[in-house]
């Protein structure tokens, strides 16, 4: 046995941004706080963009190859068979259903409006039906999201009772473990994706919400 790093520094971050954009999300959504709903979606659009090319250049636990597998690697996961550092097969499927839930809210709610005064970024360029579509997707996909969440933390919780601390090796980044390490990236280089992204939405689509909000 010895120390493994299993999540790089974004990863860690990326995961409570993360908690803390949907949260502002879902609270400013129902108070109908738009001007922080939407730049609170913008920088959540960004970080996910960033994760997603993660996904591809970033580190091995990270990778988006690696959370497509077998149906008998999700079931043998599930029977506490399969071990890996990062996630294992199971975990995998919830994290693509998380990434596939939160990219449909985030880009529903670009063709949303409040048949008041506020419009989704995107509203403008489609017609009248598919604004309707996205608003409602946008208002029961949540529900969705939540229940998810939900399924995740039990799932947390239930690894603890088998043992196994998954919070603590998020929070530090390694563990305790007799595998081979995985090839590791600087977390660094997805944070100024990141920013560079954020800033790019803003100064496109933030810039008015955003003056609004600090003014
Ligand atoms: C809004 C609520 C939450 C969402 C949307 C969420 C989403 C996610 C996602 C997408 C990942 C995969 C990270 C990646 O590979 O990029 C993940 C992993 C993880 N999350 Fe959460 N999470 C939430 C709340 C929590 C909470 C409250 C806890 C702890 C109590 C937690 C503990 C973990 C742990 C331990 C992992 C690593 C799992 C593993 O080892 O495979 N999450 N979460
Ligand atoms: C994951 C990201 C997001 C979450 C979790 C989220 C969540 C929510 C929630 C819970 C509501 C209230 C729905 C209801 O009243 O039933 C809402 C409303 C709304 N959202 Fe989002 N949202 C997200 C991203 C976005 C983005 C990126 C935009 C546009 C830039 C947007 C535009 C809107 C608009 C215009 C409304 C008002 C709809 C109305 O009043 O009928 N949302 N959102």
């Amino acid at each position: 046995m010895g120390k493994v790093k299993v999540w790089d520094g974004f990863i860690r971050g990326f995961h409570w941004l993360l908690v803390t954009a949907l949260g502002v999300l879902y609270i400013s959504g129902e108070e109908g706080w738009l001007e922080l709903h939407f730049v609170t979606g913008y920088m959540l659009l960004a970080l996910m963009l960033a994760r997603l090319i993660w996904g591809v250049i970033g580190s091995e636990t990270a990778r988006l190859s690696k959370l497509i597998n077998h149906p008998a690697k999700v079931v043998n996961a599930l029977k506490g068979k399969e071990d890996r550092v990062g996630h294992n097969a199971a975990g995998s499927l919830m994290v693509v259903l998380f990434f596939v839930l939160i990219l449909l809210q985030l880009v529903t709610g670009l063709f949303t409006t409040d048949d008041i005064l506020v419009d989704g970024p995107l509203v403008q360029y489609v017609s009248y039906d598919l604004v309707e579509l996205a608003g409602s997707i946008h208002h029961s996909n949540i529900d969705f999201i939540i229940a998810a969440i939900a399924l995740h933390i039990l799932a947390i919780i239930a690894y603890r009772f088998k043992g196994k601390n998954l919070i603590k090796t998020l929070l530090t980044g390694t563990a305790e473990s007799s595998l081979q390490q995985p090839k590791m990236k600087a977390g660094w280089i997805a944070y100024i994706i990141f920013a560079l992204l954020a800033a790019v939405l803003i100064f496109l689509w933030g810039m008015e919400p955003l003056s609004q909000l600090i003014a």
